[in-house]
């Protein structure tokens, strides 16, 4: 079956695609932009050609390229990595930012649809509005985003939904990785010139590492099982945290520098971030049968791989 991964170059790309090399998969087409595990082909693609990174270049916005290359490649399963992840910028791009999370969703599924395909999408807590207090948020509780990102994302789920394609659509919260930009690497960066850093400990989630949610995501799509299994999913790692513990685990026994809590009040934003956003992810340990790692565990793993080696 050939695979086609959006976004390829982003931290769930990049994480997907390390985690097929790390099976052990073959290397088609240098420097990996077609990577085959077993009988299934990825074909990695993204708007522009990274260094170290190369994918081909696919942007989802062009509706008449994206079912080109779903014809050309007989795509059968897409995998949507690409996004509008700016949350504070979104407020001020809005049409850019709905146009990739929502219409150009709507084109993938509609490929999809035509060639009886199947996409997996990822999707965000915040299509919520932070209403749960202290309750993990299950998959079917309301939606109400707060600003233009979660509106965008919310959008783009019920495009999946409304086109009719086989689908799964995996929430995910507080991404990090070692790639790109995410909030261990900035907590790193600053941590490394700054005496104190005050790290807002009101708002609680789930931090999870994308190398967890891709291997999430293979092992879903290799299970053999999507078409019985369809629907919205919630994945995170386990566990609870503010920003605050999350810095503080991220910086603790590494750095001088110290870390205070501080209140979102203190960090005047143009989005009202949710005060509480852990997500209930029942439905997918029991649904897929997988156990999910704990986050100060996975932080653990990303921190080793972002230190070089001595
Ligand atoms: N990051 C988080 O904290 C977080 C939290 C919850 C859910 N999510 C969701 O998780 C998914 C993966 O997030 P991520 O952090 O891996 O995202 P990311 O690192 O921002 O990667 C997104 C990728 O999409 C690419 N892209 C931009 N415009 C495109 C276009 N027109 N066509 C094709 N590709 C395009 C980007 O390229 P450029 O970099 O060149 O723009 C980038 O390589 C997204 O659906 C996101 O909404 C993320």
């Amino acid at each position: 079956m050939n695979i086609l991964v959006t976004g390829a170059n982003g931290q769930l790309g990049r994480s997907l695609r390390r985690a097929l090399l790390s099976a052990d998969a073959v290397v088609h087409s240098a420097p990996l932009s077609l990577v085959q595990l077993d009988d299934a082909r990825y074909f990695f693609s993204d708007i522009a050609i990274a260094e170290e990174a190369a994918a081909y270049v696919l942007d989802i916005t062009d509706r008449n390229k994206v079912e080109e290359f779903v014809a050309e490649h007989d795509i059968r399963l897409i995998i949507n990595c690409a996004a509008y992840t700016n949350v504070d910028a979104a407020e001020s791009h809005p049409d850019i930012c709905h146009l990739l999370n929502a219409t150009s969703v709507c084109h993938l599924a509609e490929a999809m649809k035509k060639k009886d395909g199947f996409l997996v999408h990822v999707s965000t807590d915040y299509v919520f509005g932070g209403r749960f207090h202290n309750r993990p948020i299950a998959e079917d509780a309301p939606a109400a985003p707060l600003g233009v990102y979660g509106e965008s994302k919310l959008k783009g789920e019920q495009c999946v939904v409304d086109s009719g394609c086989r689908h799964v659509i995996l929430r995910t919260a507080w991404l990090y990785s070692e790639f790109g930009h995410n909030f261990v690497k900035t907590m790193l960066r600053l941590a490394a010139d700054r005496e104190v850093l005050k790290v807002v400990a009101d708002q609680c989630g789930t931090p999870t590492y994308a190398s967890d949610l891709a291997e999430a995501i293979l092992g879903i799509v290799s299970s053999g099982e999507l078409d019985r299994k369809q629907g919205i999913y919630h994945f995170s790692n386990e566990g609870v945290c503010s920003w605050y513990d999350f810095a503080h685990a991220i910086l603790h026994g590494s750095f001088s520098c110290k870390v205070l809590p501080c209140s979102s009040d203190e960090y005047p934003s143009s989005v009202t971030r949710p005060a509480y956003s852990v997500l209930d992810k029942t439905k997918f340990k029991t649904t897929f049968g997988r156990t999910i790692p704990h986050w100060t565990e996975s932080l653990s793993r990303c921190l080793a791989a972002l230190t070089p080696v001595q």
